[in-house]
């Protein structure tokens, strides 16, 4: 019975969206699930295609699964859960029609050439907390069909090469990664989020190309150390988090590339200063989360943005708010009203703020306030 749950609880993790992390507030638009996104760009239907073509007459000739399964770990259809072992090397005699391999919570410390040899129909891959450094240039050859791999929790130093080019979903969350380099994601046309956050990754560690060919709608690079928004991400984005960096200012031609974005995260940086207009390539914008900077105003271009619903400015030091910060003067340009704006923990007093400031928010409780405590 708990051997049930336990996989079906795996199940449910591995089946859910990148974007689980972010907080569940009504969201502004459609976050599309995995299905959609896989059936996203010519590039990576047409190489899914012709995969399994190459499969379908290659499976025929093999002979058919015995029953079969790594000791101490848990089969079932398709689902191998080996979580919780001690393991300090990939199981060997993984079956072949493996969907779904749970690796997480060993010491697996290297991933070796072999490791998944045959497991052509792995569709996802959970290494999550072992002591992976060293990663085998072909390892992941065998795996023409995974489209789910989670690597957070290791001791990668660069983003592992060669990864499958029907990759969907990369977590690579809290390793030692320093270097991305040119070409890591290249032939990757199917990718369409990345977790790559809690490394010690400054600017300068994207190498230039680093993201090339990449289309991807999330990325998420918080607890880095980041000094500026990199300017050199794929222009497809519709999600970057940004959050617990050392950004100090938003600078006009920061943004320029990122025309699709919904949602921005620059929480817990340090930023004083966003330069004017620089918001404005970034018309599509539903959220942006600017709480725990050194603000001392609103940012310039709020009223301008047609979409946005969510402003968090909270715990800045903005000491002033001006009627027309947030909507436009006059109707018809808003075209969706705020549901969220934060101002608590700032030194303004919400009784020297008028009234109007607020004149394009759906709901009085959409404005939190607060007292500002020194
Ligand atoms: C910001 O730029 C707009 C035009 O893009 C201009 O009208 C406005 O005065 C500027 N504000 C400041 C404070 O420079
Ligand atoms: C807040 O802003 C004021 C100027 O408005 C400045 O004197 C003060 O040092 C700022 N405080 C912090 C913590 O940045």
């Amino acid at each position: 019975m708990s051997v049930m749950f336990s996989c079906r609880s795996l199940l449910l993790l591995l089946l859910s969206v990148c974007s689980l992390t972010a907080p569940s507030m009504a969201l502004p638009f459609e976050q599309r699930g995995f299905w959609d996104f896989a059936m996203d760009g010519e590039a990576g239907d047409s190489t899914t295609v012709m995969m399994r073509d190459e499969e379908g007459s290659a499976s025929e000739e093999l002979p058919p699964d015995v029953f079969i399964c790594p000791f101490g770990c848990h089969c079932q259809v398709n689902i191998v859960q080996c979580s919780d072992l001690s393991l300090i090397a990939v199981p060997k005699e993984i079956p072949r029609d493996t969907k779904l391999l749970d690796l997480q919570n060993n010491c697996i410390t290297e991933l070796k050439e072999n490791d998944f040899k045959g497991l052509t129909n792995l569709y996802a891959l959970s290494l999550v907390n072992n002591k992976i450094s060293k990663v085998h240039p072909r390892v992941f050859t065998p795996l023409r069909h995974l489209k789910k791999l989670y690597f957070s929790h290791n001791l990668l130093t660069v983003v592992p090469k060669n990864l499958p080019p029907s990759l969907v979903e990369l977590r690579i969350h809290d390793n030692r990664i320093k270097k991305v380099a040119e070409g890591t994601f290249s032939g990757l046309g199917s990718m369409n989020c990345i977790e790559m956050g809690g490394n010690p990754i400054q600017n300068s560690g994207f190498e230039p190309g680093a993201f090339k060919g990449l289309k991807l709608n999330y990325l998420r690079v918080s607890e880095a150390k980041l000094t500026g928004i990199p300017k050199d991400l794929p222009d497809s984005l519709h999600e970057l988090h940004l959050d617990n960096n050392q950004i100090q200012a938003i600078e006009l031609e920061d943004l320029r590339r990122y025309k699709h974005l919904y949602r921005l995260g620059l929480g817990f940086n340090q930023i004083r200063m966003i330069e004017n207009g620089s918001l404005s390539y970034v018309s599509n914008l539903r959220e942006l989360h600017l709480e725990n900077n050194r603000l001392t105003r609103v940012p310039k271009g709020l009223p301008d943005m047609k979409y946005l619903q969510v402003a968090y400015l909270h715990s800045n030091n903005i000491s002033q708010v001006d009627v027309n910060d947030f909507c436009p003067q006059g109707f018809g340009m808003k075209r969706n009203f705020y549901h969220g704006i934060s101002l608590y923990g700032n030194p303004v007093n919400y009784w020297e703020v008028q009234p109007a400031t607020f004149r394009c928010v759906a709901d009085r409780l959409a404005i939190q306030f607060g007292n500002y405590k020194k």
